[in-house]
């Protein structure tokens, strides 16, 4: 069976892997990224869209930021729409300058695999991991599937990047690791649709009907979601009953209207949050999906991906420039602290917005007062920007 060495084995390339390699490349250590799907494939998946303000920056320092630069677009703010009425929340004013970016997710994993490709380094695409194996040792092992053949890649370390349904949180041992999860009882329909944005800026709209959000790609393309019941039949949602009840949910009393137009891409994503700890045993690291999910109403997956990202990829170039693992040993601990405060935003913004059956009137009343709270009070306004635009890295 062919074996290869490397020093970091990366699994998965979603947003983790790819700008976890990027980052170790800059530095000089060696990577081998192993991926499931073909290239094709997770370059067209529509996921997230919207980059906090050290996200982008991240980007920009990998030496990957020049097209988000060009093409993503600035935001400086976000409405809050309930009762009919629109409230702006100015983020970058309340938040010390910082600003946030909608640059969709298969842009950024885009530009990660043509800097990975055009360097010459190993990204294997179709390459299906199958075991992870000697994490208690120096010297793990990631087995896996490629072109019919088995593969065997020997690193120091192993980068958990491949997602929820991945094989490295499975690897580590079930007496180690504690998980803690809460499943909502709804989903998100989300579509793409070629209609330009009905609003310049992101409209997170909570309505009796339940929760909706207007999002965008480009000044021509719309992402729109809707809540809806998690195990929703796509096929009872025509285009333009979908259109219909976007409209009704984010109507308001300035006569809102959207813009239709031909709905391209449609999808249903539960909603859910879990983290799993620690993050770290022995010289497997999980990093991203692989360890932690969040609702999508904060926008903090990829952000959170990212993030630990940042705290891994300097604990590795400290231990490979002065052979300290101190980064290594806090890096589960330093990750869980920022990864459990965007939890709670993510909860807490999706406690505040949505419908639940379950509520009682004198719930939703509770809903109202608290949205009506936050965005007349300054106080209010500051702690959603300052979630919203992201906590810093460290
Ligand atoms: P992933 O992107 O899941 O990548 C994991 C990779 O590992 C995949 O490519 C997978 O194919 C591969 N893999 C899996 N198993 C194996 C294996 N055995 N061997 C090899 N490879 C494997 N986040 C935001 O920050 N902002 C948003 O606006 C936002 N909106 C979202 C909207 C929707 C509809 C959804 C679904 C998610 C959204 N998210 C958002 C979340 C965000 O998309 C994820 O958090 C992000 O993709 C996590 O990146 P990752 O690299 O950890 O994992
Ligand atoms: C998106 O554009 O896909 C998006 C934006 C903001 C969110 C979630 C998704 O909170």
């Amino acid at each position: 069976m062919p074996a290869t060495r490397t020093q970091v084995g990366i699994v998965g390339a979603g947003p983790a892997g790819l700008l976890l390699g990027q980052v170790l490349a800059n530095a000089g250590i060696d990577s081998v990224v192993i991926e499931a799907q073909s290239r094709a494939y997770v370059e067209s998946r529509v996921r997230a869209g919207l980059m906090e303000h050290d996200a982008c920056q991240q980007m920009r320092d990998a030496g990957v930021g020049a097209r988000m630069d060009r093409e993503g677009l600035v935001h400086e703010g976000i409405i809050l729409r309930f009762g009919g009425t629109s409230h702006r929340i100015p983020l970058t004013e309340l938040s010390g300058g910082r600003q946030v970016r909608v640059y969709g997710q298969q842009e950024v994993v885009k530009d990660l695999i043509a800097a990975r490709l055009a360097a010459g380094l190993p990204l294997h695409f179709e390459a299906h991991g199958t075991s992870i194996t000697g994490i208690d040792t120096p010297r793990p092992v990631i087995a896996y599937r490629h072109q019919g053949q088995d593969h065997q890649l020997e690193c120091d370390i192993v980068a958990g990047c491949d997602g929820f349904h991945g094989i490295s949180r499975a690897a580590m041992p079930a007496d180690v690791l504690k998980v803690f999860e809460r499943v909502y009882p709804f989903g998100w329909l989300g579509i793409l649709a070629d209609a330009a944005p009905a609003s310049h800026e992101l409209i997170y709209a909570s309505h009796d009907h339940g929760f909706s959000l207007l999002s965008m790609r480009s000044p021509t393309v719309s992402r729109l979601y809707l809540q809806c019941a998690p195990d929703e039949d796509l096929s009872e949602w025509p285009d333009s009953r979908i259109w219909d009840e976007l409209e009704t949910r984010l109507a308001d009393d300035q006569g809102f209207r959207l813009t239709r137009g031909p709905i391209t891409q449609k999808g249903i994503t539960p909603l859910r949050s879990f983290v799993a700890e620690p993050l770290r045993h022995g010289t497997l690291f999980l990093l991203g999906d692989a360890a932690h999910i969040v609702p999508p109403t904060g926008a903090k997956g990829l952000n959170l991906a990212f993030a630990d990202v940042h705290v891994l990829g300097h604990a590795l170039i400290d231990r490979y420039r002065t052979g300290s693992n101190a980064g290594l040993d806090t890096y589960s601990a330093t990750a869980l602290r920022r990864v459990w405060k965007a939890e709670r935003f993510s909860w807490w913004l999706t406690t505040l917005m949505h419908r639940f059956d379950s509520h009682s009137p004198f719930e939703r009343r509770m809903q109202l007062a608290e949205l009506d709270y936050l965005t007349t009070s300054r106080a209010g306004m500051t702690t959603i920007a300052e979630n919203y635009v992201g906590l810093p890295l460290l």
